[in-house]
């Protein structure tokens, strides 16, 4: 009898009841005993494009070669809509959506008769969640993303998508621009399908799916409407069919190796500050431990190599005619630099076989290793009575920014400003260009409430540009923190995710405008200088659920429940503790 998982669905010889109940429905849309009662796995295509989610939708196309990969390979392919997580459009904040796509597909992977499921990625959240069910329920899995979009274009400079809304609000706000100005340079820099062009959460992730080993290689780079997206994808596709064959598992390619060596990746590609939220979560569904620690002590000195916007100047195309992540990997290789060289991927060959002796084909996008744009790249993970664990991506500090607060000759990598506290985005732009709060250079934003838990769903608004008067006077950015996230679009050096957030009386909650803050890059600590007796009075003055408006659905209650802080992925509590659930048998029959 066939090993294949789907089989005691559609071919178990203790139950010929429930094997004709279960089979007769899949015949009814045509397809053939044949195909399922046979040795032919049946592969999921975890579908995440729709017309609500525009960022992934050209996978409606890809799935088309996907099914003729799998099919070519002997397989059978089934095409799963994905709950929608589209990043620009889910309001209160997408990410509130990733747990609830994750639980959805982890149950529906589990629940059907599926053998392997290709996971169609994109959009900033699609790629965690997806990697998260295929980490819970572990059975054989491979990702493919959908490509970034085209170089957006205005009047012969790149526009990068995300990256453009951030600069156009300060040319808007400074009054450069008009409202029809603004709109039409924000558009230029969406210019087909795909994902974001600029290295944000996006291309991140989608690289870094690539970097454990979760693609194939060369895979993530492709821009979406190039041909080649189409025949990687049914290569995918034929894949995967392979991968089921073999048994071959995510947990047999996401292992603490692979981590790693994807740490290590997003700080050569200058990735965005969200992937040590995902990249966690992703690795506490998979019982491997990952932690903001891990982050500073693999990522921070490891060499920026890519030059893309935001830290750079390029855009997705660019990335893949440089050569994508094989080329930075090749580099990484050559130097010694990637941890793991013999890491599996899904292909079932090693990171060293896949990418050694790639090299960069525009030195100028991919940039040499003895000469990248910044020698420690990585994040930096910051601690003290603010917070137990914040991050900050040291790529973005621009010279201005270092000008201006890390050129103290006596104490060159620590800063002093006063505080100036926003109680949510809304407070922030009621509040940000008021001259009677006298913003100056000596200022360190705080963006608190915006939490897991506070938002919720922890929102990307942390960005927050400096008053229009200051931005008059050329000062572009001011140090920000807060306990929310910010886009990984925007190149503005931020102090982010802080945990734990103010709505669970992390540090932040305690923060006063006026409160003098210390920030030591060198020392990784970031306090406000109040005394104890301050902050226990301030502490006993909270309410019992600070900065936690009301929930408005019933996801955004059961998920404020459960929901873990963003240094430790916010996953939902207890829901790591169901690993590798395909391993453990099936569920009971349903009938
Ligand atoms: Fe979807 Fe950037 S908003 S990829
Ligand atoms: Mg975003």
């Amino acid at each position: 009898m066939s090993k294949l998982r789907s089989r005691l669905w559609f071919n178990n010889p203790d139950n010929r009841e429930m094997t004709a109940l279960y089979l007769e429905r899949y015949l009814n849309y045509g397809l053939t005993r044949e195909e399922l009662q046979g040795n032919k796995p049946i592969i999921a295509i975890a579908q995440t494009g729709s017309d609500l989610s525009p960022c992934n939708r050209h996978h409606i196309e890809l799935a088309k070669r996907v099914r003729d990969g799998i099919i070519s390979a002997g397989g059978v392919p089934l095409e799963v809509p994905v709950h929608p997580i589209q990043e620009t459009g889910k309001r209160p904040t997408a990410s509130l959506d990733r747990n609830l796509a994750y639980l959805s597909l982890s149950e529906t992977l589990n629940g059907y008769p599926l053998d392997g499921v290709v996971l169609m990625i994109g959009c900033d959240k699609t790629t965690p969640a997806l990697l998260m069910a295929a980490a819970t329920v572990n059975i054989p899995a491979i990702a493919l993303s959908v490509g970034p979009m085209l170089n957006g274009w205005f009047k012969g400079t790149r526009t990068g998508s995300g990256t453009i809304v951030w600069k156009a609000r300060e040319m808007h706000a400074a009054g450069e621009i008009d409202d029809a100005g603004f709109m039409e340079i924000v558009a230029s820099s969406t210019p087909s399908v795909g994902y974001c062009n600029t290295m944000g959460t996006a291309t991140t992730m989608n690289s870094l799916a690539e970097a454990l080993g979760m693609q194939l290689p060369g895979a993530a780079a492709i821009p979406a409407p190039y041909r080649q997206r189409g025949q990687i994808s049914y290569e995918t596709g034929q894949r995967i069919v392979q991968m089921v064959h073999d048994d071959l598992k995510p947990s047999d390619i996401m292992t603490r190796d692979a981590f790693e060596n994807a740490v290590v990746v997003n700080s050569a590609i200058g990735g965005s500050t969200n992937a040590p939220i995902h990249l966690n979560a992703i690795a506490r569904h998979l019982g491997v431990p990952l932690d903001n620690d891990d982050w500073q002590d693999i990522g921070h000195k490891v060499p920026l190599l890519v030059n893309l916007q935001p830290a750079g100047k390029y855009l997705g195309e660019d990335y893949y005619h440089a050569g994508g992540v094989p080329a930075v990997i090749g580099q990484l290789l050559a130097a010694g630099m990637l941890p793991y060289p013999d890491a599996l991927t899904a292909n079932g060959k090693t990171m060293q076989d896949n990418c050694g002796g790639h090299t960069s084909e525009l030195p100028d996008v991919i940039l040499p290793i003895d000469a990248p744009m910044l020698k420690d790249a990585g994040f930096l993970n910051l601690k003290g009575n603010l917070f137990d664990s914040a991050i900050m991506k040291t790529s973005v500090i621009s010279p201005e920014f270092r000008k201006r607060y890390l050129s103290n000759p006596d104490d060159p990598e620590a800063f002093e400003g006063r505080a100036i506290v926003f109680d949510g985005p809304e407070d922030y732009h009621l509040k940000i260009d008021d001259e009677a709060l006298e913003i100056d250079e000596d200022c360190i934003l705080i963006m608190r409430g915006v939490g897991p838990i506070g938002y919720p769903g922890a929102a990307e608004v942390v960005n927050m540009r400096p008053p229009s008067y200051l931005l008059k006077r050329d000062i572009h950015t001011l140090p920000c923190i807060g306990d929310g996230r910010q886009s990984g679009t925007s190149g503005s050096p931020s102090i982010l995710n802080a945990s734990p957030e103010a709505a669970v009386g992390g540090g932040l909650a305690l923060v006063a405008t006026g409160d003098r803050l210390r920030i030591d890059l060198g020392k990784g600590t970031a306090d406000m200088l109040v005394d104890e007796e301050t902050l226990a009075k301030r502490r006993a003055a909270l309410p019992p659920h600070p900065f936690t408006p009301d929930s408005e659905t019933p996801w955004q209650e059961i998920f404020r429940d459960r929901v873990g802080p963003l240094s430790e992925g916010m996953t939902l509590r207890g829901a790591d503790a169901y690993r590798g659930t395909a391993q453990k048998g099936v569920a009971r029959d349903n009938h």
